[in-house]
């Protein structure tokens, strides 16, 4: 089984959600590759059986501004058959707005057709003990829905 992470980050927090979800995986026998946003391609996902993203969320629930080629472009992906989750760093403070790039990524992979194979993770700041156990329990779920795909 394959899987694809890719990360958007400024101050490092979801490239440690991204870390923890690859080790995860990774222990789950997963052959994992880890990208930063900008160096990944969503047609990339179409050689893997799990597709996950980690974006942080920046002025008032904005997407990444390096991740918007990738964001429209992951519009145009027909990733039926796969298995996506979408998991990231964001901060309470900023209330209605928090995480919301996770949710805006999430909806697009509903539009491409993979299945979700766990609900959205949203961490605030770093990610801490509670944080960790989510990230885990998400992994082994896509893991285990992507078993199901087979
Ligand atoms: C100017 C600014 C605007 C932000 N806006 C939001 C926001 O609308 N929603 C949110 O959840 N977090 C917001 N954040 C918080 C970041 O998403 C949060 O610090 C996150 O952990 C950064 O991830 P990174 O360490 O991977 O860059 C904002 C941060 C800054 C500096």
């Amino acid at each position: 089984m394959k899987a694809l992470v890719v990360y958007a980050t400024i101050t490092g927090n979801n490239e440690d959600v991204a870390d923890i979800i690859t080790e995860v995986l990774e222990n789950q026998d997963v052959e994992v590759e880890e990208t930063e946003i900008t160096m990944a391609d969503p047609a990339d996902f179409e050689d893997v059986d799990i597709c996950v993203v980690c974006p942080y969320t920046y002025d008032e629930g904005a997407l990444p501004e390096e991740g918007m080629d990738f964001y429209e472009d992951l519009q145009d992906e027909e990733l039926d058959g796969k298995v996506y989750g979408v998991a990231g760093s964001g901060d309470t403070f900023y209330g209605d707005n928090f995480c919301k790039a996770v949710d805006d990524f999430g909806k697009v992979f509903e539009e491409t057709g993979a299945t979700k194979g766990s609900e959205n993770v949203h961490v605030n700041l770093a990610p801490e003990e509670d944080d960790i156990v989510k990230l885990d329990e998400f992994a082994k779920q896509l893991v285990e829905k992507a078993g199901q795909n087979d």
